[in-house]
């Protein structure tokens, strides 16, 4: 039964009610009501099952053929995903009328409310995401669980530390079978340094027993040429997303084109404004299609710093601000590699050790 909220208690100067008023507890409702009257009520969502998020979205009301199919070709496919979309860029993307775009948006967000949710409901929410193991117990065990979906997780580090490495070990762990303690979904894979080797995506599959082939057609390699491309798969994926029940983009790596493109001190800004706007679609898109997104990040090294870390990500603020979890790779003696939790909502900043071995990202332990 759920608890109703308790009125105050009566005053002195409050004498002037009719007995039934004395009798009657006020609803949380009146309450409401007697604060704000003549406003909206906030609008508190129920925890439903009936999550229309993934609707199609031919499914607005009032939306026509010609609109729906202009949506879905720019990749808006759910109604979610209008519901997230500001109405620039529908104009810009779909090529409809601001007023239409609006129109959408606001149906869209009637369909699948976008107002509070209780911090119970977002609990439960949570405790349905999905994680991707990383090959290494103890990797997973600092990550509570693994690569968890709905996020963007960057991994960064000198070269050689890994990032590759980790990125071909999520592609096999999100492609397995489930009975193998995989998802058994799809991944795509930006690819903007031509590093991708499904070689290694073989060599990896032979430690789980899994059949290369199935892994191998499991998995979308887009090679990016430089940050527009790069940008542009991102707009493009949500088809392939839909189609394939891909759980995992990974852009390895993130910043290499933008910094090779803006050089100088002078196309800083604009740098950092593209590379804001990118994050911004990849999140939205983690969210929108609850699939994790993988971002590898190269390293500055910064001499001057007197005291503290002398090597940072790139990106600055912007990247810190939009990953939601930050791991920070170094070398260890030979195959050993340190990863180390640098920012997180949910992890504390601590590290472990794991190796690199021609069958993937393993425990120290079983690295021979
Ligand atoms: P950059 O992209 O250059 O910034 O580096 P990265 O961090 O992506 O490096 P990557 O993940 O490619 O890791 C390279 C490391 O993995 C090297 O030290 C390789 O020796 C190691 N490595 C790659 N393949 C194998 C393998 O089959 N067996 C073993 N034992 N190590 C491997
Ligand atoms: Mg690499």
């Amino acid at each position: 039964m759920s608890k109703k909220a308790d009125p105050p208690k009566s005053t002195k100067q409050a004498t002037s009610k009719t007995p039934d008023e004395k009798k009657k507890p006020k609803e949380a409702e009146d309450w409401i009501a007697e604060i704000i009257p003549k406003k909206k009520k906030p609008s508190v969502q129920k925890p439903s099952d009936d999550d229309l998020s993934d609707v199609a979205v031919n499914k607005i009301p009032g939306i026509g053929p010609a609109v729906s199919e202009k949506l879905m070709s720019a990749g808006y496919l759910t109604l979610a995903a209008v519901a997230h979309a500001s109405p620039y860029e529908l104009v810009e993307h779909c090529e409809i009328g601001e007023q239409t775009a609006k129109r959408l948006i606001t149906a869209a967000r009637s369909q699948i409310g976008v107002g509070f949710k209780s911090a119970k409901s977002l609990l439960e929410s949570r405790q349905k995401l999905q994680m991707i193991p990383t090959g290494s117990k103890a990797l997973d065990t600092l990550l509570k669980g693994g690569i968890e979906t709905s996020s963007l997780t960057e991994i960064s580090g000198e070269f050689r530390t890994g990032k590759t490495q980790i990125c071909f070990q999520l592609c096999v762990m999100t492609a397995m079978e489930k009975k193998n303690g995989g998802l058994e979904s799809g991944v795509i894979f930006i690819d903007t340094e031509g590093t991708f080797r499904p070689e290694r995506i073989v060599q990896i599959c032979s430690r789980f027993g899994a059949d290369p082939d199935d892994i191998l057609s499991r998995i979308h390699v887009g090679r990016a040429y430089n940050s527009d491309h790069q940008m542009v798969l991102v707009l493009e994926s949500p088809i392939l997303i839909k189609e394939k029940n891909v759980k995992l983009m990974i852009i390895d790596s993130l910043t290499s084109h933008f910094r090779a493109e803006f050089t100088g001190r002078g196309a800083l800004l604009e740098r950092q404004q593209k590379l804001n706007k990118y994050l911004h679609q990849l999140l939205r898109l983690g969210e929108v299609y609850d699939i994790a997104t993988v971002a590898t990040n190269q390293v500055l090294s910064k001499p001057d710093v007197l005291y503290g870390e002398t090597i940072f990500p790139i990106g600055g603020n912007i990247v810190a601000h939009s990953c939601t979890t930050r791991i920070f790779l170094r070398k260890g003696k030979g195959d050993k590699r340190i990863a180390r939790v640098i920012d997180s909502p949910h992890i504390p900043e601590i590290e472990t050790i794991f190796s690199i071995t021609e069958e993937g990202i393993v425990d120290i332990e079983d690295s021979s």
